[in-house]
Formats: structure tokens, sequence, C-alpha cells
């Protein structure tokens, strides 16, 4: 008998792949199935009337998605069905355990001189000899458990990476020729794992920097943290290639204008400000906080403004908004949840695209092999690293380590890390650890090649450090020579990228945070009406 079911994504796509599954009978509690993968929008009927071959084979689908004729799974379904066979290749694994350390148990039992029975010594030996047999089988059994296991999480990253693959436009096609064969290992004998060529879909990420879309610039940004501007100072930013300075006004409110004077674009951050107006430091033209000319020493006043933005303060932060279209009525909060004390603000201008920074921020599979000097020191190389998150998210988090994340437009990554012990990351979720560090990263667009990044981090435990003299020179330094350690690889990469290498040419599942990112950047600059992820996306803005 064969049981036809077919899957297909979210409908929104253009793409919508599917994986027909046929019933194997007599395998696992609920009767095997095969799975396939059907990448056209007529998954069933094309599976129905062809002779495929099967991705791979789930031996237990489980009760919870019933597989019959003709029933179409959603690709949540699909992805159900292939956890719950992990569940019971786990149960399998741990029954042979169990029938080992049973075996065990006679071994001893036998060889004990106070509880064994007088029995000759040839009867011992056959004994011996017949749980020994026992136990040889029962060990192959347990090794043959461990490649179940290992199989099943090798379809669940497997599917996983199909359906990221699928949710890559399809326009969006690697200018690389390149083909790739079905990448899925197979450790058990059992299983036998289609390898088909078939186009990998990859992003194009390639060439010098565009010009930045208008749209990107419909947001809010924060440019600076509240600490860094008092009432005389003035902190000069670039933001989608042009020069602004923020500053405080007689109010004490920050205003943000132009950082070129009217009269002959000397920069105004080499001035002063004098009674909340910033004074050119040429001939002494004073601009208030709305870019209007206030004083003009040793001439006739005349009617002379300057370009300014909107600009407000909002939880320790100066926010502006570059954009044309009128700014949204809302602000979003960037704090960290209650209980955390922020510990250190720090601002680094970076020679770097902020794209490539943001994806190098959403991204944690590096760390182990990035960070062998700072905070990854000692993490082990784990088999597989996946970011979890529901279909529609920009945030979720990392398995195996605990750390939540996430993107908030347009240039924000907010991360919670659970610490249990130092250097310890692995095996516990967040939530299970007793301690945390809050991160805030924002990767401001200063230019195409210029990012400002302001960074805060808090923690729920010792709110004492911060009271401890030039803790916070500590924190920069940890923080500078962790930067440091991407900086590299991403000034490289960014060489690359600009003389035509593809960044995001082979995207794999740890890569899902940062693909929804560029998927997002993509469609706004694209200007779609509706975003992709956009229960949060329009929270950025
Ligand atoms: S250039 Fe600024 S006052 Fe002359
Ligand atoms: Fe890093």
């Amino acid at each position: 008998m064969n049981t036809v079911a077919s899957l297909s994504l979210m409908p929104h796509l253009l793409i919508k792949p599917s994986f027909t599954c046929f019933s194997r009978k007599g395998v696992g509690r609920y009767g095997g199935i095969k799975v396939y993968a059907v990448l056209r929008e007529d998954g069933a009927e094309f599976a129905k009337n062809n002779n495929l071959e099967a991705l791979f084979h789930v031996d237990d689908p489980g009760p919870r998605v019933p597989i019959k004729k003709g029933k179409f799974l959603d690709v949540n379904e699909a992805l159900e069905v292939v956890r719950f066979d992990i569940q019971y290749c786990d149960w399998r694994a741990r029954q042979d355990l169990l029938t080992i350390m049973v075996l065990h148990n006679k071994v001893v039992e036998v060889l004990n001189p106070l509880a064994r029975e007088f029995k000759s010594i040839g009867t011992l030996r056959k004994e011996l000899d017949e749980l020994q047999e026992e136990l040889e089988k029962a060990h192959n059994q347990v090794h043959l458990s461990e490649a179940r296991v290992s199989s099943a999480l090798d379809k669940l990253a497997h599917m996983e990476t199909l359906v990221n693959d699928r949710l890559l436009p399809d326009g969006a096609s690697s200018t690389s020729t390149a083909e790739s064969t079905s990448v899925v290992p197979s450790t058990s004998s059992t299983t036998h794992v289609r390898t088909k060529k078939q186009p990998r879909r990859s992003l194009n990420v390639s060439g010098p920097v565009k010009p930045y879309n208008p749209s990107l610039r419909n947001f809010w940004y924060p440019v600076a943290f509240s600490s860094d501007l008092k009432d005389d100072t003035m902190v000069p930013i670039d933001c989608f290639e042009e020069q602004w300075v923020i500053f405080r006004g007689k109010d004490g409110r920050p205003g943000c204008v132009q950082n070129t004077c009217a009269h002959r674009a000397c920069p105004l951050h080499l001035g002063s400000v004098n009674e909340g107006r910033i004074q050119c430091p040429y001939h002494g033209w004073e601009y208030s906080t709305d870019g209007k000319c206030e004083k003009m020493p040793s001439t006739k006043m005349l009617n002379v403004r300057i370009q300014s933005l909107p600009c407000f303060e909002q939880e320790g932060m100066v926010w502006i908004w570059p954009g044309d279209d009128p700014p949204k009525a809302t602000i979003p909060s960037l704090l960290p949840p209650s209980g955390f004390t922020v510990h250190a603000e720090i601002v680094m201008e970076l020679p770097v695209e902020h794209g490539l920074l943001l994806d190098n921020l959403l991204d944690l599979a590096h760390a182990p092999f990035t960070h062998t000097s700072t905070f990854a020191k000692g993490w082990s190389v784990p088999s597989l690293v996946k970011f979890l998150t529901p279909a529609s998210g920009l945030q979720g988090y990392w398995d195996p380590y605990p750390i939540d994340m996430e993107f908030r437009p347009p240039c924000m990554v907010l991360s919670t890390i659970g610490i249990s012990k130092p250097g310890k990351l692995e095996g516990k979720s967040t939530q299970q650890c007793s301690t945390h560090l809050h991160q805030l990263h924002v990767c401001l667009p200063s230019s195409r090649n210029k990012t400002r990044l302001l960074y805060r981090m808090s923690l729920d435990f010792a709110p004492w450090l911060k009271h401890i003299p030039f803790m916070h020179l500590l924190w920069s330094h940890f923080a500078e020579k962790v930067l440091n350690e991407d900086l590299r690889l991403v000034l490289g990469q960014q060489e690359r990228m600009i003389n035509g290498a593809n960044v995001w040419n082979w995207p794999v599942s740890y890569d899902k945070l940062g693909i929804r990112y560029r998927l997002w950047r993509d469609a706004v600059e694209r200007g779609s009406d509706r975003l992709p992820f956009s229960n949060q996306a329009e929270s950025g803005s």
C-alpha cells in the first residue's frame, strides 16, 4: 500500500517545496514512511505520477501526524514527523542500553562466588559464553542505534536546509554556476539517501556596495548614547553617507543638524556649543537644534538655515529619522529586560559595510573558530549548530548554546546569553541558566564601507561591578578584542565581495537568521508593500 502525502511551504512564497510521503509497512510503531522533496507547485500530483527516489526514510512518523493516502502535510508537520522519528530512535537506543545493563548484571551474578549456586566449571563457561554472545549483539545494536539517531538528526538538519533554501528568492540565484549534490550524510545502513543534483539557491551579495535605497532610511536609527552627549559636547555622526552632528539645545534636548556650515562648508563639530547653539569654528555662525542660524557675527544677519533631522532621546539613546517619509510615531525600546543593569556602553567606528557586520553578529556558529582567544576559548565544536525560530520570526535561540538572539529592524541585534560557568555555555537553555549577559549591537550604516557600532552590555548579576573604578575600560578592552577577532575576517570578506565574490554563496542551516536579515533588507530595498517576517519587522520602525 502506498500512502501519499505532500508538504507545501508558506503560501505567500513563489516556490512551494513539497515533500511526498509513502508508507512503508512493518517499520516503527506507526508504520514507516519515505520522504520525497518535490519542488513543484503540483507536488502531490507529480509524486503520484512519477517514480521518485526517497530523500530519506522515517521509521516512525508518530501518532500526531496522520499519514494516509492523499494526505498533504505542511512543512511544519513534516518537521514534526522527522522530530518524532528522532525521539523514536532515541527511545530505541535507550532500550538497547537497558539490554546491556541487564546482561552485565547477569554476568556479575554468574561470576559472584557468594551469589551463584554451585555449578560445574563447564556449565559456568557455557553460560558465560552465551552471555558474552548476547552482550556482543547488544553492543552492536547500540552502535546501530547511535547511527540511527545520528542519521535522524541529519534528516532534520537537511529538511531545515531544504526549507531554508526554498525561503530564498528564486530570482536571487547565485551567479556562480556551481551545483551541489544534496548534503545528506548517511550513517545508517538502513537509510538510503538520494543525493540528487539540483541547482542550489543562494543570495547574491557581491560586487561594490550599491548606493543605499531611500526606503532603508525610513526607520528610527539610534545614533549615540545619551551619556556621551553632555550639554557642551558635539557628536559627529555619518549616516547614509551624509554628515551630521548632534548636540543639546537650550532645553537640554538633543538635535541633529548637518555637519557642514552654510557659510563655507566648515565642519561644525570642530566648533563649540554655546547656550544650546553650535558655533562654527571658522567665522562663528551659530545654529540652533532645528538648523536655524541665529548668530552671524561681524555681518548683517541673513535668513539662513541648515538641514536638520527629527531627533529624540529615549531610554539612554539618541535617535534620528533620516528618511523622507514622516517619522513613525513610536520609537522601539532596546532596553534589556527588568533585572539587568547596564555595565558598558561603547561606540566604535568600523571600516566595514553595516550589512556585513550584521551578518557577522547574527551568526554564532563561527564562535569556536574565530573567538579562540576570547569568549569562545576552549569551546568544543558541536556536531550540529542550529538557529531555531518560528517560520515567521526574526528571533529565536541557538542550539546547542544557551543564547537567544533577535534581529530588530533596521540594524539592531539583541542577544541574551545564559552563563552557567565561564567558558561553558553548551547544554543548557537560556532560561535554565541562573545568570545572564544581555547585549545590544546597533550597526548604523555610516557609509558604504563604514559602520558606527553602538554596543551596550548588561548583566543580571553582580551589580556592584559597575562601581569598580576603571571597570568600563576593562569592558571596552574586552569588547574591542572580541570585535577585532571578527573584523579581520569581515574586512577580508568585504574586499572579496567588492571584487565580485558572493558573501552568501552557500548558506547552510545555521545561517538562518543572517539569511532572514538579508531577505528583509532585500524586501525593504525593493520597496515591497509587505515585508517578510512582518509580524516583527515593523516593530523596529
Ligand atoms: S564657514 Fe562657518 S561661519 Fe564661515
Ligand atoms: Fe564574532
